[in-house]
């Protein structure tokens, strides 16, 4: 999370935070090269020269903001006055919490259920799809870029979003979803789809 967190900090929010690693199992990590057991000269040879990119490195890690302070234990504070002091866990505590999107029922389109129908699919599809396909179905790698399923398949799309979303394609990294959702639920998915299809009419 630390580049994560330290790349968003430094250009979504021109370092509002402060970025500060904690301990915890899996909050941090020794990284590692591995070689395969013959290549011992590549092995020596970065062996050398990886000391000498220490300033490089100290640099690259600064342009991207990566986290650079020892991890502190959080429970090991000696009183809350420790952490209020730094700024940025106590600004992030300040932070309202996301609100859940509201449906009004006064929406003029709460009326038409197709279009609560496709905030629901909406929904699902942000918080379990999206982690492939890309918030709002907005993917670059054309592969699995889901706005061309219309593109793509044309009048069958209907019939390969349901086998696919079904099934899955487990041997290509697409997990079938069958166990998971309710038709319903993959109908609400697919409305929201529908509306995101891309309107270019070449492949
Ligand atoms: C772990 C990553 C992952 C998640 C999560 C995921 N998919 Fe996929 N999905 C893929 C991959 C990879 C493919 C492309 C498989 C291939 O190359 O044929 C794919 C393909 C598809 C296709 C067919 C696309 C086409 O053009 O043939 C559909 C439809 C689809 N996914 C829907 C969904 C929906 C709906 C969800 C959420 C319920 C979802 N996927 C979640 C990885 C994922």
């Amino acid at each position: 999370w630390g580049p994560v967190a330290g790349w968003l900090n430094k250009t979504t929010y021109e370092s509002r935070f402060r970025i500060q690693p904690v301990e915890g199992a899996g909050l941090s990590w020794d990284a590692a090269i591995g070689f395969a057991r013959t290549s011992t000269q590549l092995r020596d040879q970065i062996d050398a020269a990886l000391p000498q990119l220490g300033p490089r490195i100290a640099e690259l890690a600064a342009k991207y903001g990566l986290p650079s302070d020892p991890p502190i234990r959080l429970g090991a504070a000696p009183s809350p006055i420790k952490l209020a002091s730094l700024a940025g866990p106590a600004q992030i505590l300040r932070q309202p919490a996301a609100k859940p999107p509201v449906i009004r029922v006064s929406d003029a389109n709460a009326t038409d259920p197709s279009a609560e129908t496709m905030t629901v699919g909406k929904e699902i599809f942000n918080g379990t799809c999206a982690h492939c396909h890309g918030p709002d179905a907005v993917q670059a790698e054309r592969r699995i870029d889901l706005r061309r399923l219309r593109i793509r398949y044309g009048e069958d799309m209907r019939d390969k979003f349901w086998t696919t979303v079904h099934e899955g394609r487990p041997s290509k990294g697409m997990p079938a979803w069958r166990e998971v959702f309710t038709d319903d639920q993959f109908e609400s998915i697919y409305t929201f789809l529908l509306t995101v299809q891309s309107p270019e009419t070449t492949n």
